[in-house]
């Protein structure tokens, strides 16, 4: 039997959170399998609550630690911390580890691998959307891409931001585009392949854009059907994906509107402090004025937790009051916060690619399997 030294140790080396190699993930698919600490250390099942040696919890999302080879994050793992170590943990911490209760307090379900596609599309087109400037909207919509793309799945994301930040996110200088998404809304008979740029993802395309949308924003008020031309504009593109997202500017205008109007569902990223929940209202509002006027089949699919810290007392809090607020509609996977985020912008790749062993690429992946796994409960 290894001592406690020595299992902290092995833990410490494959990071805090709950992975399991991929072949035994393959393997022990329909059989789910609670290994104590002790027995992760054959290097196949990794315990979730890991310990620092210091006897202090370690959370799952707030540390910057990568995950070796062939890993990757499983919520579905059990916590199973040694005896010692659990004394150290919360008083719930043994109902949430028999309920595996997730961040948002709710028991966690287990979202599955999604199987490979036969055929694509028709595509259905997420707006990810909230006027809140940076509360990670665009961060979102390259790493849900990435994601959903890394699961087989065809995606096209779609620049709706004059300042650009999700081209520049993907490796691409706004500056130097002669087409944007601006050309495809305002010029009728341009075709989309003249705008599409395939990016390093395999499966994922952009539509870029640059300062010039700014403009489509007051030549479209004199447009018939302006609040459509956004979709309009996609429809020819819709057989060839199976996911379209659309990253939001953080404003309510016109351009929102078009996005709200050719999509099928909204995903609202919220930033887990104080001021979070100013504005939703105004949104849900929005949303629900779109659904009456322009859109019936939008709909709300989810509230994305985002910059979750759950060392800090104020972001749980701000987490329990947004789930009192919403419900079901809050998301159980969570996104932590880590500098890893802003590192990606500046690297122009998806958090997937450019660490892809990390916590982050792991939340992302698990929101991938949950937006999956509603789109398919539906
Ligand atoms: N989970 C996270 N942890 C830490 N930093 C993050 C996280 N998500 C996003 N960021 C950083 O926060 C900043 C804002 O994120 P992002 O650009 O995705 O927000 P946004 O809602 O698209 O902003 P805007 O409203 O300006 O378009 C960026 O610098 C990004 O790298
Ligand atoms: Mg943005």
């Amino acid at each position: 039997m290894p001592t406690r030294a020595q299992v902290s140790a092995g833990l410490e080396a494959v990071g805090s959170v709950a992975v399991r190699t991929f072949a035994a993930h393959q393997s022990q698919r329909s059989t789910h399998v609670a290994l104590s600490a002790h027995q992760s250390m054959d290097g196949h099942h990794v315990n979730a609550m890991a310990g620092d040696g210091s006897g202090a919890p370690r959370n799952h999302f707030a540390d910057y630690d990568e995950l070796p080879e062939g890993h990757f994050y499983d919520p579905d793992a059990e916590y199973e911390p040694d005896p010692e170590y659990a004394a150290t943990l919360a008083p719930d911490a043994a109902r949430q580890r028999r309920e595996r209760v997730g961040p948002t307090g709710r028991p966690l379900p287990y979202f599955p691998i999604p199987g490979p596609l036969t055929q694509h599309g028709p595509a259905t087109i997420i707006a990810m959307c909230n006027q809140k400037g940076g509360v990670g909207k665009t961060t979102s919509t390259i790493n849900l891409g990435a994601a959903l793309a890394e699961y087989g799945r065809r995606v096209l994301l779609v620049d709706f931001d004059p300042q650009g930040a999700l081209s520049v996110g993907l490796g691409v200088n706004p500056m130097e585009l002669d087409l944007t998404v601006y050309n495809l809304l305002m010029e009728r008979g341009m075709a989309a392949d003249e705008v599409l740029l395939k990016t390093a993802v395999p499966n994922m395309d952009l539509l870029p854009s640059n300062i010039d949308l700014s403009a489509a924003e007051v030549q479209l008020v004199s447009e018939v059907a302006r609040e459509s031309t956004l979709q309009r504009a996609l429809k020819p593109l819709m057989d060839d994906y199976d996911y379209i997202v659309i990253d939001c500017q953080p404003s309510l205008g016109l351009l929102t509107v078009n996005a709200l109007t050719a999509a099928h569902k909204v995903i609202v990223p919220l930033e887990c402090e104080f001021f979070a929940l100013r504005g939703v209202a105004l949104l849900t509002e929005t949303i629900e004025k779109v659904q009456e006027r322009l859109n019936p089949e939008l709909e709300l699919d989810g509230i994305l937790a985002t910059m979750y810290d759950s060392r800090t007392v104020h972001s749980r809090e701000v987490l329990a009051r947004v789930v009192e607020a919403f419900d079901d509609h809050v998301y159980h996977t969570v996104i932590g916060r880590t500098v890893r985020f802003p590192e990606t912008t500046v690297a122009g790749e998806p958090i997937t690619t450019y660490a892809s062993n990390s916590v982050g690429a792991a939340a992302y992946r698990q929101l991938a399997r949950e937006v999956l796994a509603r789109c398919h409960a539906e």
